[in-house]
């Protein structure tokens, strides 16, 4: 088969590794790619949004299955062009990907299954918005409803920090994401992601993880978009999982279905667990990005099998092989971020990185300048391991980390503090 990969990052990287482990990959482009992908990989500079340029890439590189990595070519209807034009393709329509892209529409499906989530009101004006806030108090969540690349959700502590986001979402400190907003209860308990695959019909769970969203360590400073993450999750439980794919997951995609707009491709169920119950705080249409990267870790190879037959609608034929191990990656970031950072400084020490089924640097904001290797992004290499135990996986993982010489890049030093 020949693959087409959409995206470069970190989840891109780790995604191209286990598809090129499958026999039955015969050719891998990634577009756009970056330098890590670029050793395994072709690399193809593709403006990934415009569905039209996609679709007549895939044609003339005779693509036999396109995976599309981010949401914001599925929120443009990529997926959509290319089915149109006969191409294979692992995601969701434009329709279905607005399980993502507005968080009201979410809440809606989740009413019409009846899916255990967050009490919430939905506003198109300011004045409604903050009626609602000071008749619940806080704390409360404050959500732009579109696309605002994690940054649309805050936490109010206070009725008056509410009013104050409301204010800032209505103002358009998100643009087009904060015209509508949606007010949630807000929830306690322990996050965990659980991802499916769903093919229309059936679905399909593939694995547990947990992210750590701050910067720093403790859990502390401002939201990333992941600063490491480790799978399993301990909190999503045989029990637990079972309990989202029977009141949330199968729900809610039965009610996609009924609607017309079946979702295909995986889906990123982001969970709150209290006391073994989970509700639902947010869909993705995509695979996380760094949760891609220990999931890769642990199916491997078997991954393209599994996304091929998503894509052709076979999930009730196949099957998962689990190994009974853990997998950790410990992102690597431009000193700075979440904030500012300083672009282009040079990464040492890559070369002599130990290359085994153990252990993988994926790389997710690098490129090749001049032979060497340089930062471009906020976060930018994923040191990634496996282990029988999760505190073998974090021994090799930092051990990864600390044969990287980049004065310029920091980590934080407790990712698996919950479960270890
Ligand atoms: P979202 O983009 O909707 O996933 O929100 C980002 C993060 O905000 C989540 O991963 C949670 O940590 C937090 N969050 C979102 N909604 C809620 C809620 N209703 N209650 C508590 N925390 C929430
Ligand atoms: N790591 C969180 C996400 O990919 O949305």
């Amino acid at each position: 088969m020949n693959i087409l990969i959409l995206g470069g990052g970190g989840r891109e990287h780790a995604l191209a590794w286990a598809v090129m482990q499958n026999p039955k990959c015969d050719k891998l482009i990634v577009a756009p790619g970056n330098a890590g992908i670029a050793q395994i990989a072709e690399c193809a500079a593709l403006d990934v949004e415009d569905g039209g340029a996609v679709t007549e890439f895939a044609g003339e590189n005779a693509i036999d299955l396109v995976i599309v990595g981010p949401e914001a070519p599925l929120a443009a209807g990529v997926a959509d062009r290319l089915r149109e034009a006969g191409v294979l393709v692992f995601g969701p329509s434009q329709a279905a990907a607005r399980l993502e892209a507005s968080k009201s529409f979410t809440k809606e499906i989740c009413d019409a299954a009846k899916a255990p989530t967050a009490g919430y009101g939905h506003f198109t004006d300011a004045e409604s918005a903050k009626a609602h806030v000071r008749a619940q108090g806080a704390p409360i969540v404050v959500k732009a409803d579109g696309l605002a690349a994690g940054k649309g959700v805050i936490i109010a502590e206070t009725v008056a920090a509410a009013e104050e986001a409301i204010d800032d979402m209505f103002g358009g400190a998100f643009g087009g994401a904060g015209a509508e907003v949606v007010i949630e209860e807000f929830m306690t308990g322990e996050e965990a992601s659980y991802f499916v695959l769903v093919d229309g019909t059936d679905v399909l769970p593939i694995g547990t993880a947990q992210d750590h969203k701050r910067v720093g360590d403790g859990d502390t400073g401002p939201n990333t978009g992941g600063m490491g993450a480790y799978s399993p999750a301990p909190v999503l439980s045989d029990a637990v999982a079972q309990k989202a794919l029977d009141e949330i997951v199968k729900p809610t995609m039965a009610e996609m279905a009924r609607r017309g707009t079946p979702y295909q491709g995986v889906l990123y169920v982001g969970l709150m667990i209290e006391n073994g119950q989970p509700r639902l705080v947010e869909y993705n249409v995509r695979f996380g990005d760094p949760e891609c990267q220990v999931l890769m870790m642990r199916l491997g190879g078997q991954v393209l099998d599994l996304i091929h037959a998503c894509a052709e609608g076979r999930l009730s034929e196949a099957k998962v092989t689990w190994a009974d191990d853990h997998a950790m990656t410990v992102v690597m970031a431009a000193e700075g971020y979440p904030g500012s950072y300083e672009k282009g400084t040079v990464i040492g020490g890559l070369d002599a990185l130990p290359e085994d089924s153990f252990t993988q640097m994926f790389h997710a904001g690098t490129a090749e300048k001049g032979g060497k290797i340089v930062a471009t992004g906020g976060r930018v290499l994923n040191a990634t391991a496996r282990g029988a135990t999760l505190a073998e996986a974090q021994a090799r993982a930092y051990a990864l980390v600390d044969a990287v010489d980049w004065p310029e890049g920091f980590c934080r030093r407790d990712i698996g503090w919950r479960a270890l």
